[in-house]
Parts: C-alpha cells; sequence; structure tokens
C-alpha cells in the first residue's frame, strides 16, 4: 500500500523496463498474408491496405527476400482469379498448375526454410463469391463443399505447402480434409484450422483485395456469431477432435477473450489472424496524424501475443523490422 508500495519502481528507467517486460514476439512466430494473380511482372497495390498488393509469383519472390531475410516464419497464400477461372463450384481452386500452386511450388524452390500455408477457401473460386457451393434455395450446401475443399488442400499439399488452412467454415471440413490428405499420403501435411472464424465486418478490405465478396447476401449463415460465446469455443473444440494441429480465431483484437479461452482449453497451438481491418484502421489513423503508426501496430501485437496467440497471421509481417524498431 502506497507510500510503501510504488509500482513506478519497476519502470524507472529504460534497463528496468526492460527487465520486467515481455518479449515482443520474435518474427519467426509471424505469418505474412500475400495474394497472388496470374501473369508475370505485374504488381497491382491493394487501395484499402496500403503497404500491401496483388502480385505475380515472379514479383512475389523478390518481395520476399528482405522479409525472409527479417525472420519471418511463414506466408499465408491467398489467389486471387480472373473472373473467367470462377465457377459455381470453384473447380480452379484445385488445379494442378492454378496460381496458388505455382506460388507454392516457387516460393518452396526460392526459400526452403520458409514455412508455406495456405487458405482453403471457395469464395475467390466461385461466381457467386459465396465460400462453398450453393443449394437450389442459394444457400452454402455444406456436404458437396467438403469434396471441392478436400481436393483443395491434396492440390495444395502436393504443390508442397507445409500446412493448409481451411477458411470455409463448413461442418465436418477439418475431418474430411485430414482424411483426403492421408488417402493421397500426406500424413505430414499440417492442418490449421481457422477454427473460430467469425462473421465479421473487418474483412472488406481483404474482400476487396481478393475480389470475394458475396455477390448476395452475407456469411452468417456459416460464419460464427460474435454474440454466442459458446458456439464460438464449440466450434475450435470440435475442430481439435477432428483433428486440426493449429487452432485459430479470426479477427484478432475485436476477440482478445476468445483467444485466451481457445489457448485455456487446448494443448494444441493457437494462431490469431490480425485481419485486414485491423490493419488498415490503424493506417488510416495514422495517414491522419491521431497516432504512431508504428507505436499502435505494435501495442496491438502485443496485446494479441498476451492473450494468448503462438502465432501471428498479419499484414505488419513485411514491415516487422520497422514496427519493433
Ligand atoms: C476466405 C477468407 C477471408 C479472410 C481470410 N480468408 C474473407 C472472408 O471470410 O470473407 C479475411 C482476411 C482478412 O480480412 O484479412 N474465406
Amino acid at each position: 500500500m502506497f507510500p510503501s508500495t510504488r509500482l513506478r519502481r519497476y519502470r524507472k528507467n529504460e534497463g528496468l523496463r526492460k527487465m520486467f517486460s515481455l518479449p515482443f514476439p520474435g518474427p519467426e512466430k509471424f505469418i505474412w498474408p500475400v495474394f497472388v494473380i496470374e501473369g508475370k511482372g505485374r504488381e497491382i497495390p491493394i487501395a484499402a491496405m496500403p503497404g500491401q498488393s496483388r502480385m505475380t509469383v515472379d514479383v512475389l519472390i523478390k518481395r520476399l527476400e528482405p522479409v525472409v531475410k527479417s525472420g519471418i516464419g511463414g506466408v499465408m497464400i491467398f489467389g486471387v482469379v480472373e473472373d473467367s477461372k470462377k465457377s459455381l463450384d470453384g473447380s480452379y481452386s484445385f488445379k494442378k498448375d492454378g496460381v496458388v500452386q505455382k506460388a507454392i511450388r516457387e516460393i518452396r524452390r526460392h526459400y526452403p526454410q520458409l514455412i508455406v500455408f495456405t487458405d482453403v477457401c471457395l469464395c475467390a473460386y466461385t461466381k457467386h463469391g459465396h465460400c462453398g457451393i450453393l443449394d437450389k434455395d442459394g444457400d452454402v450446401e455444406n456436404d458437396s463443399t467438403l469434396s471441392v475443399l478436400s481436393n483443395m488442400a491434396v492440390s495444395h499439399a502436393e504443390a508442397g505447402a507445409h500446412s493448409v488452412a481451411p477458411s470455409a467454415m463448413m461442418d465436418g471440413q477439418i475431418l474430411a480434409i485430414r482424411s483426403a490428405l492421408a488417402r493421397s499420403g500426406f500424413k505430414d501435411t499440417l492442418l490449421m484450422s481457422y477454427s473460430t472464424k467469425f462473421a465479421s465486418s473487418f474483412y472488406g478490405p481483404f474482400r476487396d483485395a481478393a475480389a470475394s465478396k458475396p455477390g448476395k447476401g452475407d456469411r452468417k449463415g456459416y460464419q460464427a456469431s460474435f454474440e454466442n460465446l459458446n458456439i464460438a469455443l464449440k466450434e475450435s473444440h470440435e475442430d481439435e477432435k477432428e483433428g486440426a494441429d493449429i487452432l485459430m480465431v479470426k479477427p484478432a483484437l475485436c476477440y482478445l477473450d476468445i483467444i485466451s479461452k481457445v489457448k485455456e482449453k487446448t494443448l494444441l497451438p493457437v494462431a490469431a489472424y490480425n485481419v485486414s481491418g485491423e490493419y488498415s484502421m490503424i493506417i488510416a489513423s495514422a495517414e491522419r496524424g491521431w497516432g504512431d503508426l508504428n507505436g499502435m501496430a505494435r501495442e496491438s501485437l502485443m496485446g494479441i501475443s498476451r492473450a494468448g496467440a503462438d502465432i501471428i497471421l498479419s499484414y505488419w509481417a513485411n514491415r516487422y523490422e520497422e514496427i519493433v524498431d
């Protein structure tokens, strides 16, 4: 009690502050989400996400060089394809020479130490922009979607992905993909489930970047509701039982409590996805002179880590050195 308790003693100088601080997560804990497009020598900045762009595979390989040098642990690949490649069932997603499959092979060849994750979801490959196949009423049909997701995951594993990450929020997708990988001989492919993924308003900039906005309706019929804590937690619990190797909470910043709760209930590693809206919000604020960009980025990432995330998917990953400086 005051005056004998004086907590300011711990932070009187930089040395003391450092001594009693939690460490900021190292670069190896970060995964950089990237958007790949077809063709050669093209890079299209994403207006809603300054500092990020859609790139052809050759450009991505160049952009990855400093990122790999900075020690970033991995990349998460998203494919962005032309409308002509989109269909009702998203079958371009599992083509052997598809843009994601090419990106996986090239990244593995150039940067063998970098861990390659891939997003497994149909929204960027369907004409209607939903994450699965639609039934005659326009609802996403769970069970027929599972086989397309499984084909996609196997094709990513075949191309050399270390980890596939299903994000479609279909029931049973982890079991289906785990079985398909096993049948095809990929017993060592890590399965990182977007296990508790919320129907969030913070995905806006991403949907522009990936051209994956649903034409009609929203994703509330399959993504978790932020108004139901128990079901949100059960989503992760079920995926663990189905055979996920890594669980994930997405988005991160509005869901720090969920990250902590998922972490308390599992012995698996927990990932957090610091999504596009969370990134762009900080940039927009800094651009208006309302806060220090690196300070806000660092503080938000520390929060995600403190909540219990073992690994963090974040668009800050390609500017890690700038942020920690
Ligand atoms: C695909 C997917 C989305 C994101 C990651 N995978 C979009 C969505 O669910 O609509 C969002 C990532 C971000 O906002 O950074 N389903």
